[in-house]
Formats: C-alpha cells, sequence, structure tokens
C-alpha cells in the first residue's frame, strides 16, 4: 500500500471516528474508566482500516448506500458445517454451485477456527480466533472462499465466539501455568466462596452434559467460570485488555471478507454476583462497541447476534433503532411455536408469536428458520400456553415426548437433550425431515405417511420463506436428510444428542435432488420453486406490513403481507386432514402462486398439509 492510499485511509477513519467518537469513549469509560487502553484500541482499529483491502472498502462504500441489502426477499441463507458438507473450505468453495441451485446469498459456516482436536463442542471452543483449524483448511483458504463467495453476491458468515475460549487458547494455557496477567482475562478463584455465591443466581446452560458453572483447575489451584463445557472457559470482560483483543481479532477475521458475524451466546458476556448473569447491562454496552467499531473499520459488516432467549428478552439487542447493536437476531420463538404447531396440529399460539413479531418496528430483522445446528428448546410463553388451558410444564413433556416419537401417534424420530430430572426440563433434537415423520414413514415403507412427513417438511420451510428477514436452510434439509445416529459410537459426541442432526451430507442422497419421484427430488423442487417465487416478489422484503388474519380454524395459519398498497395471503394448514376456510375473499379472485389455482369468494378448502401464497388475479396478468 502506498503512503498516500494509507494517508487518505487514515484521513477517512478520522472522519468516521468524529461521528462516534464522544458516544465510544463514553461508553468504553463506563466499563474500564479512563485508561490508555481506549486510544490503544483506536489506534490498532485505524491500522485494520489502513489495511483492509480495496475490494472490501469499496463493498463497504457501497453497502453504506444500500443499508438494506440483507433484508430484500432474495436474501437466502444456508448454514453448514464444512467438514461435513465438503471435507474442507476447498470443497465448500467447489460446491458453491450446488448452492447457487438454491439461489443462495448468505452462507453460515459453523465455527472453523482452531479448535481442541477431540472435544470441541462443534467448534465453540476455540483455541485461535486467527487461525483456521487445519484439518478444515488455512485462512488463504477462507480469504479465498470469501473472494469467491462476494464475486457471486454471497455473503459469508462465521461464528465470533465471545464468550469463551477452549482451554488449548494461549491465554489458558499460560493461565494455568500461573501466569497471573493470563488468569486475569478468565474468571478464576482461589477457593469455593464466590462460585458458590454465583451457582446460587446463576443457571445452568448444559444441567445434564456439563453441570456446574465452574471447574476446578488442578494445575491452577484455582476454580475456573466455566458456563458451557468445562473445557470452555469464560473470558473476563472487566479486562478492558480482553475486550481490545476480542475486538481486533473480529476486526482481523473481517478483513478476510468475513461479511456476517454471528455473535455467539451474547447475553452471557457480563456476570454479576446476585444475577442470572444473563442479559445485564454491560452486554449491550459490549455489543453497541463492537458495532461502533466495525462501522468505524468495515461497514460491510453486519451483526447477528445469537440470543435464544424468551421473545421479551431477545428485541432489546437490536439496540434502539439510532444506537443499533444487533442488525440481524435468531427468530426463536418463531421456530418454537413453529414446531409447536407440528405437534399439536393448532396454530394458534404460533399466530400471537406472529402477531407480537409484527408488533416489532420493521428495522428489525430476523433470521427465520426450521432447524439449526443446536436443539429446540421449548421456550414457549407461558402465560400465552396458560391461557390456551394449557400447563407450561405438562405441554412442554408432551412436545419433547413427541418429538422423540413416544407419544401415541407421533410421526417424529428424534432425541430428548438434557434431560433435567430435577426441573423435568428437556430439549429435542433431529433433522427437521426426521421430526416431520419422514424417518418413521421409510422405515415403515408407508407412501401414505411419506407424502404427508415431506408436505409438512416443505410447509414449515415455507412457512420460513413467508416471514420478513433471512429465511435460513441448515444443510440437508433441502433433501430431507434425516438423523445420523453415528456420534453415539464417538466417546467425545456420544453424550450430546445434537450431533444426531450434524450428519454427513450425503451427495449420493443429493444426486435425486432434480427427479420429483424421490425423498430428495420432492424436498429439492418444492424449495426450488418456493424460493423463485419469494426472490421475485418484493411482498417479502422486509419492509413489509405483515399480520395475521383470523381464519375461523385453529388448524389453519393465514399471515397478511402488504406493501405499496399490494398484498399476498399466505396460507398454512397444519392438519392431516383437508380443512375448508369459509371466510369471505374481498375483491374478487385471487390466485395460488404456488400451484397456480384460482379461489373467488372463499379460500374453500385446504388439502393436508397444504400452503398457498394467495395473491389478487389482476396482478398476475
Ligand atoms: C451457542 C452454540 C452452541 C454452543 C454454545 C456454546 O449456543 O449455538 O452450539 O454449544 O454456543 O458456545
Amino acid at each position: 500500500m502506498s503512503e498516500s492510499t494509507a494517508a487518505a485511509r487514515s484521513r477517512q477513519f478520522d472522519r468516521r471516528l468524529a461521528a462516534c467518537y464522544d458516544e465510544f469513549k463514553w461508553l468504553y469509560c463506563e466499563l474500564y474508566g479512563q485508561t490508555e487502553h481506549f486510544q490503544q484500541l483506536l489506534d490498532a482499529a485505524r491500522q485494520f482500516f489502513i489495511h483492509r483491502k480495496s475490494a472490501l472498502v469499496k463493498l463497504d462504500a457501497t453497502r453504506e448506500k444500500d443499508p438494506d441489502w440483507y433484508r430484500r426477499s432474495d436474501m437466502i441463507g444456508v448454514m453448514l458445517y464444512t467438514d461435513l458438507f465438503a471435507g474442507n473450505l476447498d470443497g465448500v468453495r467447489e460446491k458453491l454451485d450446488y448452492l447457487a441451485e438454491l439461489q443462495v446469498r448468505y452462507l453460515h459456516l459453523m465455527p472453523l477456527l482452531k479448535m481442541p482436536e477431540e472435544f470441541n463442542d462443534g467448534g465453540y471452543a476455540v483455541s485461535d480466533f486467527r487461525q483456521v483449524d487445519p484439518r478444515l483448511g488455512s485462512n488463504e483458504a477462507l480469504e479465498k472462499l470469501a473472494d469467491a463467495c462476494r464475486s457471486r453476491g454471497m455473503s459469508l458468515c462465521l461464528d465470533f465466539i465471545v464468550n469463551h475460549t477452549s482451554d488449548e487458547h494461549d491465554w489458558a494455557v499460560r493461565a494455568r501455568k500461573g501466569d497471573p496477567e493470563y488468569q486475569a482475562r478468565y474468571q478464576c478463584y482461589d477457593n469455593y466462596d464466590i462460585p458458590r455465591q454465583f451457582e446460587q443466581t446463576m443457571p445452568q446452560v448444559f444441567p445434564n452434559t456439563a453441570p456446574g458453572n465452574f471447574i476446578w483447575c488442578e494445575e491452577m489451584g484455582k476454580y475456573v467460570l466455566s458456563t458451557f463445557n468445562p473445557y470452555q472457559w469464560d473470558m473476563n470482560y472487566r479486562n478492558p485488555v480482553v475486550f481490545n483483543e476480542m475486538a481486533c481479532n473480529l476486526l482481523f477475521l473481517a478483513n478476510l471478507g468475513v461479511d456476517v458475524f454471528r455473535i455467539d451466546a451474547v447475553p452471557y458476556i457480563w456476570k454479576e454476583l446476585g444475577t442470572s448473569c444473563r442479559n445485564l447491562p454491560q452486554v449491550h454496552t459490549i455489543m453497541r462497541m463492537l458495532r461502533i467499531l466495525a462501522k468505524l473499520v468495515c461497514p460491510a459488516v453486519i451483526f447477528k447476534g445469537e440470543v435464544v432467549m424468551k421473545p421479551s428478552e431477545v428485541a432489546p439487542y437490536f439496540g434502539p433503532v439510532d444506537k443499533p447493536e444487533c442488525d440481524v437476531l435468531y427468530n426463536v420463538s418463531s421456530m418454537v411455536c413453529i414446531w409447536n404447531t407440528v405437534a399439536t396440529r393448532d396454530a394458534t399460539l404460533l399466530r400471537w408469536q406472529l402477531d407480537t413479531l409484527a408488533a416489532l418496528p420493521r428495522e428489525y430483522t430476523f433470521v427465520n428458520y426450521v432447524r439449526c445446528h443446536d436443539d429446540i428448546g421449548w421456550g414457549l410463553e407461558e402465560e400465552s400456553v396458560r391461557y390456551l388451558g394449557m400447563d407450561p410444564l405438562e405441554h412442554k413433556k408432551f412436545l419433547y415426548h413427541f418429538f422423540e416419537g413416544n407419544y401415541p401417534g407421533s410421526f417424529a424420530r428424534g432425541e430428548l437433550y438434557n434431560y433435567d430430572p430435577a426441573t423435568q426440563d428437556a430439549r429435542s433434537c433431529g433433522t427437521a425431515a426426521s421430526l416431520c415423520g419422514v424417518q418413521a414413514a421409510l422405515e415403515q415403507r408407508d407412501n401414505g405417511a411419506l407424502d404427508m412427513a415431506l408436505r409438512r417438511d416443505l410447509l414449515i420451510h415455507g412457512l420460513i420463506l413467508s416471514q420478513s428477514g433471512i429465511p435460513v436452510i441448515y444443510s440437508g434439509d433441502e433433501i430431507a436428510a434425516r438423523n445420523d445416529y453415528s456420534y453415539k459410537n464417538d466417546p467425545a459426541k456420544a453424550g450430546d444428542s445434537r450431533f444426531l442432526h450434524r450428519g454427513v451430507f450425503s451427495w449420493e442422497a443429493a444426486q435425486n435432488r432434480h427427479n420429483p419421484d424421490t425423498v430428495e427430488g420432492r424436498m429439492f423442487t418444492g424449495l426450488q420453486k418456493l424460493i423463485s417465487l419469494r426472490r421475485g416478489e418484493p411482498l417479502f422484503d422486509a419492509d413489509a406490513a405483515v399480520h395475521t388474519a383470523d381464519c375461523g380454524n385453529p388448524h389453519v395459519l393465514v399471515l397478511v403481507r402488504e406493501k405499496d398498497g399490494r398484498c399476498l395471503m399466505a396460507v398454512f394448514n397444519f392438519s392431516e386432514s383437508w380443512q375448508e376456510l369459509t371466510t369471505p375473499l374481498v375483491g374478487g379472485r385471487w390466485v395460488d402462486l404456488i400451484s397456480g389455482d384460482v379461489m373467488e369468494g372463499s379460500i374453500g378448502w385446504m388439502q393436508p398439509c397444504q400452503m398457498r401464497w394467495l395473491v389478487p388475479q389482476e396482478e398476475t396478468k
């Protein structure tokens, strides 16, 4: 880079800094007081901007002019594990054509940074935030993949694991050897006094697979906070060095070409005695500071927060509209309500949840999904469940038993996750296809049940494609991949049933994807059709107005989308029987974009597990 370019970049940095300096400094001092660390961070950020490659700076400029770039109907996402999908990063690059068949514009690669050999929580235990795990490739391969994605208009999303490092991370190694500077980057205690106090108010994340929030480290002679697994040590964000180092790690990855950061387990990063150590105000200060830093150095980058909390606790992570924190959040509550509806065939809770979402500012963007690499936690709004006359705990038990296939008439084949005998809480695992009944139908060679299961699977994917935000498909679901039980033979995985839905992608099965007479083909071509329709329809943009409509039939959900004086009705029958909708249709004839059916007067009969996308007919002429 020439001196004059560097100087110009530096000036541009100054201009950006001038716009946010006061707020940034204020926030920093709130957490860390007046300290030289602030200036050190700014100096480092400036260097990251100076060295950001020009293709990325160009992208920054394009996206600054088009801040809605990730909110249009053509943002279709896929999330996948590099190794399971294609062996390594070069393999993923070679398979981008496959993703293009689904018109994917957002690719989330599961954790791929250096991690311990065996116990690594699917990569969520990071040993080096600046190094791709050699088993998956190299930094160069990541950069090459990012370049290839960019040239196809695909953005690349990586996890940024903010809460913890692996116990093999250099900091942990030095801390174990007794270096106090590195011990200060974690939360270490000489005796159990403070840990005991924490345990009184801190819930457990993995009560079954990793009970307790602290581990005893013999080598160090100290207790260490490890909220997740024992080999994942929580970082100490009261230490400005930790914040600065992590912020720089993020900027480093952004400069390799990462567009979207999935900020892992955000709510957990600040701990305070006497609290649940979740969602504390300081977490928002940290998120806001990271957001400001990204705007300074890499404005093309957006943040997706992983906030798996009660609905009311999720929205605050967007931050105030004029001081945003996360750009995108996971729509956990829709996901849970979708599965609830699959089991109950009653869309009431889902409807309420969708209307709650619709009441949020339209700037709030969600990732909508059916399945991901994690379990389904049954965090339904208890009040709503009670209002419907059900006991929340009994209903939760029904759900997890239903999805493990342990309930009369259940078509699902899943497994329990972290069953806690004390609270009787449990979550559920399994692939979408297995939970929808595809696996059971194939086992029983029941073609009728198979047809229904595939309709169900397409129906719920159709629902996420009908919502505002970014629909993200979990790799394998597009070909109705079933559960993979091989994890039980691997001691590092056997205790964690989430590996049930983390199987190797079958390229052999994927060969059937264009043949609609196969399971894979029905799902793939069905999804392809819905995706194409969605992409071409601005009514699916995130700025459309959305609400549900009462159709008088609890088995059926009607979602209405409106924009620029136009309207689309998405209708979903969650039951296995025909359902009639007699509510009058206003304004003449309507046509179903999916089947081409035309209706007048009322929607009439919906087939079992059928969905329709209805628009007034004159529009389609
Ligand atoms: C997130 C991940 C999950 C992981 C946890 C700890 O919740 O989705 O897979 O176990 O963080 O990093």
